[in-house]
């Protein structure tokens, strides 16, 4: 096979890491990634990489400069692309019509402009984005508006890694999903596709299909996932007014095997730029297709997730004495999830948000988002304080608050923490990461997620 050209435009959480493992998997084939912000693509170019993930610096060192090229200059890659992947991003709209659900499709739709204008020859164009459902239709009638005569075929190829396991989904994922046109053509590019994972995929899970059934798939795959910590942490309600101890309800549930045990972690909601934007999106297109039962439905697990946060505030408040003003409170974590420093729909930024309106005083620590946490809270009002160290963090607090899982908070010691605490010293951990009945015989009064709080009055 001769050397191909990919370029891929949009080098962020899912373009950056992609490209890299594409690079080493595939060192025959030159990868570019560009992006119109210079500052992020400068970094990419770096030794401080624009995002953290476990695995990746050592993929991108492996790799930059061999086959693997970050540039802003968009033109000459897509010039030289034989396969452009578009993985720019897909906010939810803020403005006009379907605000506040449906997909922003701005910045796709100027990639393809720029595809149709500097094009020289046809090309295999690849939504890597989560889009919705028919979006590759709107994509093909842009980029065939071109004069110059160019063929291109758009696949959809979704993209299903995890921040945090990005490298290790990426090099060995469940499935690998490529959709194209039911047509010759179509079914060409998608081979020449598929010979790309099939370097280090298993044939069996790259899996084809037609372009809308792979559009509607990620969006689905999220909002099942989205569905489920949902579901959980409903329970994990009615678990704190019954007794019953959700990590043993979903433990003896998740082992029937039509259950499966992975995902049914309780916690103070779901984060991530991912499932609230694609089930937003989800729910927009229900409307959309006059399906409003279908749509209320998807758009209960949204509601479900702000309830689980709200509903942990007012737990911290009740446990307090029905006040938090002035009180000094240790956020533990505000990343969306352990080992990445992205705080995009973090539900610790909308307990910080609660909390502050409460007038507590905060001190964040997180291990890698602090910088994120200073940027979303930016302008918020109160007193926050941003601290490297949890020591730091917790001293003088009245409360701990868990908010994401990073292993690092169960290595600390407990017993100088508490020492360095007002009393009576509450723990609120919305992640259930922590050794509850230990945390009880140090004296902190402890309040996890869907089980009984272990209180010392
Ligand atoms: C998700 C999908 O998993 C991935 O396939 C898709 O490509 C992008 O969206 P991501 O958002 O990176 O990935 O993280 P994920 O591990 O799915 O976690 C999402 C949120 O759910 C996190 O806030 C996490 O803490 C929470 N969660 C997850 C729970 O609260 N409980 C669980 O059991 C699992
Ligand atoms: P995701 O999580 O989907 O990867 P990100 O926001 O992390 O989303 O990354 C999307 C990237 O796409 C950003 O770095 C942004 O600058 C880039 N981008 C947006 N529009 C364009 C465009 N027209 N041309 C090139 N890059 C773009």
């Amino acid at each position: 096979m001769s050397m191909k050209n990919i370029l891929c435009i949009g080098a962020g959480y899912v373009g950056g890491p992609t490209m890299a493992v594409i690079a080493d998997r595939c060192p025959d084939i030159k990868v570019t990634v560009v992006d119109i912000n210079e500052r992020r693509i400068a970094a990419w170019n770096s030794d401080e990489l624009p995002i953290y993930e476990p695995g990746l610096e050592e993929v991108v060192k492996r790799c930059r400069s061999r086959n693997l090229f970050y540039s802003t200059d968009i033109p000459k890659g897509i010039r030289e692309a034989d396969i452009i992947f578009v993985s720019v991003n897909t906010p939810t709209k803020t403005f006009g019509a379907g605000a506040g659900k449906a997909a922003d499709l701005q910045y796709l739709e100027k990639t393809a402009r720029s595809i149709v204008e500097h094009a020289e020859n046809g090309k295999i164009v690849v939504e890597k984005s989560t889009l919705p459902v028919r979006t590759a239709q709107a994509m093909s009638r842009i980029l065939h508006s071109n004069t110059k005569n160019l063929k291109f075929q758009i696949l959809s190829n979704p993209e299903f890694l995890a921040e945090g396991t990005a490298i290790r989904d990426l090099e060995n994922p469940d499935r690998v999903l490529i959709g194209g046109m039911e047509t010759p053509e179509g079914e060409a590019a998608i081979e020449e596709l598929v010979s790309v994972y099939a370097r280090w995929v298993p044939r069996e899970r790259i899996i084809t299909t037609n372009l809308w059934s792979s559009e509607l798939t990620k969006l689905v795959s999220n909002a099942l996932l989205a569905q489920r910590v949902s579901s959980v942490n409903s329970i994990s309600a009615l678990c704190e007014r019954t007794e019953a101890n959700i990590d043993e309800v979903t433990g003896a549930a998740g082992k029937d095997s039509r259950i499966g045990p992975k995902f049914l972690k309780a916690s103070i909601g779901f984060g991530g730029s991912c499932f609230k934007k694609d089930i937003l999106n989800l729910v927009y297109l229900c409307g959309h297709y006059g399906l409003p039962e279908v749509a209320d439905y998807w758009e209960q697990v949204i509601r479900m997730n702000e309830f689980q946060s709200r509903r942990f505030v007012g737990n911290m408040l009740a446990a307090m004495f029905n006040t938090v003003a002035d009180k000094r409170i240790a956020i533990f974590g505000f990343a969306f999830k352990a080992d990445t420093g992205d705080t995009r729909e973090s539900p610790a930024c909308s307990v910080c948000l609660q909390l502050l309106e409460e007038h507590a005083r905060l001190n964040i620590h997180d291990p890698k988002a602090l910088g994120n946490a200073k940027l979303d809270l930016e302008g918020a009002t109160g007193e926050i304080n941003y601290l490297e160290d949890p020591y730091e963090a917790a001293e003088g607090a009245h409360a701990i608050a868990v908010m994401t899982e990073w292993k690092s908070f169960r290595e600390l010691d407990y017993r100088r923490i508490f020492d360095s605490m007002e009393k009576p010293a509450f723990l609120f951990d919305g992640r259930n990461i922590l050794d509850h009945a230990a945390l009880y015989e140090i004296g902190f009064n402890v309040y996890p997620i869907g089980k009984k709080a272990l209180t010392h009055f």
